[in-house]
């Protein structure tokens, strides 16, 4: 059911010091921070020649990566997103198998304008999971 893996978000407290260790200490390509507000998030792409890394850094009041980096002030892996062809449909037979969806349970138009559902980490090995339809 899923396919290419799409990113993994790493959520940092300082966007241009973890720029600064992606672009400078590992030589990567990155966009311009890209302050998305509807998501609470300003984000860096790190382009990769098989997939992407997204930093992620709070923005605003009630940012969704503000408890994570209280318990991972040394910033983190925050998320993978794999890509699906039918995202109603994965979502279908996940509950159907018993995962939990976080939210309404309903898609909502992610970062890259795309529809995306979180799964809930602990059906999950731990990890949060992004669904996002391409
Ligand atoms: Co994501």
């Amino acid at each position: 059911m899923i396919g290419r893996l799409n990113h993994v978000a790493i959520a940092v407290k300082d966007l241009d010091a973890g720029a600064r260790i992606y672009r400078d200490t590992l030589g990567a390509t990155l966009s311009p921070p890209l302050p998305q507000p509807e998501h609470g998030v300003t984000v860096i792409f790190v382009e990769l020649p098989n997939s992407k890394i997204e930093l992620l850094e709070p923005l605003g009041e009630g940012s969704p990566i503000t408890a994570f980096l209280e318990r991972n002030p040394g910033g983190g892996i925050h998320h993978v997103c794999y890509e699906v062809d039918d995202i109603l449909a994965a979502r279908d037979r996940l509950v159907a198998q018993g995962a939990r969806i976080l939210g309404s349970g309903e898609p909502k138009i992610g970062a890259h304008g795309k529809p995306v559902l979180f799964l809930h980490p602990k059906d999950f090995l731990g990890t949060l999971v992004e669904l996002e339809q391409v």
